[in-house]
């Protein structure tokens, strides 16, 4: 065992974890943070993705020792303490962004990474980054729609789904 130190969500985070232990199972197993969902462990869905220094990482991908030291956010840090969404979530919501919602932890977190290196991204900009996040409901009409809205862009040129 081996003892990892990070901070999780603008807190200290600390445990005993096998060398083998992804950062997926770090946060959902140690942590209980179970907002980061796990859909294949193989490094396609995108479900997973976290902040690790600030850059989306798809957290079945690295394990818990590599974050050691790090500043990690998930998704259960992107609401204010009193609930209100953030502008990505909030733009989800409004834009019929999710269905069963499995994929939209990860798409929420690849989007505010997404918004803050390119506040402005053009649809086909969005889509491409999305590449590694799949979702199996195929909402992704409106998660790109949820997107441009949340970065401010007008969105009524793009047809309804
Ligand atoms: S669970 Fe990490 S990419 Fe699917
Ligand atoms: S909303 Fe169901 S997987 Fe994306």
């Amino acid at each position: 065992m081996t003892q990892v130190s990070m901070t999780v969500n603008g807190q200290a985070a600390s445990g005993d974890v096998e060398g083998r232990t992804l950062l997926s199972t770090f946060l959902r197993e140690h942590l209980g943070l179970t907002g980061t969902h796990v859909g294949c462990d193989t490094s396609q869905c995108g479900a997973c993705v976290v902040h690790v220094d600030g850059n989306a990482v798809k957290s079945c991908t690295i394990l818990a020792a590599e974050a050691d030291g790090a500043d990690v956010a998930t998704i259960e840090s992107q609401a204010a303490a009193d609930g209100t969404l953030n502008a990505v979530q909030q733009a989800f919501q409004d834009h019929h962004g999710l269905q069963c919602g499995f994929c939209t932890p990860g798409m929420v977190m690849s989007a505010v990474a997404l918004l803050k290196d390119n506040p402005s991204p053009s649809e086909a900009e969005i889509r491409a980054y999305l590449e590694g996040n799949i979702c199996r409901c195929t909402g992704y009409h409106n998660i790109v729609k949820a997107i441009m809205a949340a970065s401010g862009q007008d969105v009524s040129a793009i047809a309804a789904e």
